[in-house]
């Protein structure tokens, strides 16, 4: 039985299907409300939909993979049409934070070489600004802990992400800093600032990438930037 948090991303995710075209190569991206999507897509296909898809995580190729979209890599295709993801707050320019779910470079890296990026969630991730929501930040494992200390510098408290007690390590090999700001003022200043500390490989701040939010609530909502 689906909560109503899962209903509203079944929701957007399936409505996110619509924008699929025949021949498109597609960014999947990840998260609970991408598998809604994945699913649909199945669908799809087995009614003759021919797309390829380019997964931005292990977990995602997984779904894919279980619901017969074929896939390709960047080794083939170095553009994408189109690429839906989801994410963890997003706010009335579009910035988003991603990363909950620990695939933040690899999302990035699609998401960035496609057409068109939409983003499908449930209406309890719009914010008005960016920073409740812990930002992931990927780490290089080796000097984690002074890497973690140049984030504090910046106003963070960071922790280092662990599952079932056990340190998590992204599809990368890296390791994921979840840094509490409270709130993040300026995501552009902040992204750059922490890109350049040594040890940080990426944020999980998407800066003006997205063109589209699909919105599950009480009915689905296409958002487009203003
Ligand atoms: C994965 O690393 C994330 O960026 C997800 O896209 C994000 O956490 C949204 O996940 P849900 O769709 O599960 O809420």
């Amino acid at each position: 039985m689906l909560n109503q948090t899962d209903l509203r991303k079944k929701a957007a995710g399936e409505k996110a299907a619509e924008f699929i075209q025949d021949g498109m190569i597609i960014g999947l991206g990840s998260g609970s409300t991408v598998y809604w999507l994945l699913k649909k897509m199945g669908e799809l296909v087995e009614q003759g939909l021919n797309i390829k898809g380019i997964p931005s995580s292990v977990r995602t190729e997984g779904w894919a993979k279980d619901f017969n979209i074929s896939l390709t890599d960047f080794s083939e295709v170095q553009s994408l049409d189109i690429a839906i993801d989801g994410a963890d707050e997003v706010d009335p320019h579009f910035n988003l934070i991603k990363g909950g779910g620990g695939s933040l470079l690899r999302e990035k890296l699609v998401d960035a070489h496609a057409k068109q990026l939409i983003i499908i969630a449930d209406e309890s991730k719009l914010v008005q600004q960016l920073g409740k929501f812990p930002l992931p930040v990927e780490v290089v494992p080796f000097g984690w802990e002074v890497t973690a200390q140049k984030i504090a510098q910046l106003g963070a408290v960071p922790e280092l992400r662990r599952r079932e007690g056990e340190i998590f390590v992204s599809n990368n090999g890296n390791y994921i800093l979840d840094c509490t700001f409270d709130v993040i003022l300026n995501p552009q200043e902040l992204h750059k600032q922490l890109k350049l500390l040594l040890g940080v490989v990426e944020t999980g701040l998407f800066i003006d990438m997205t063109d589209m939010v699909i919105i599950g609530g009480d009915d689905v909502r296409i958002l487009h930037k203003k």
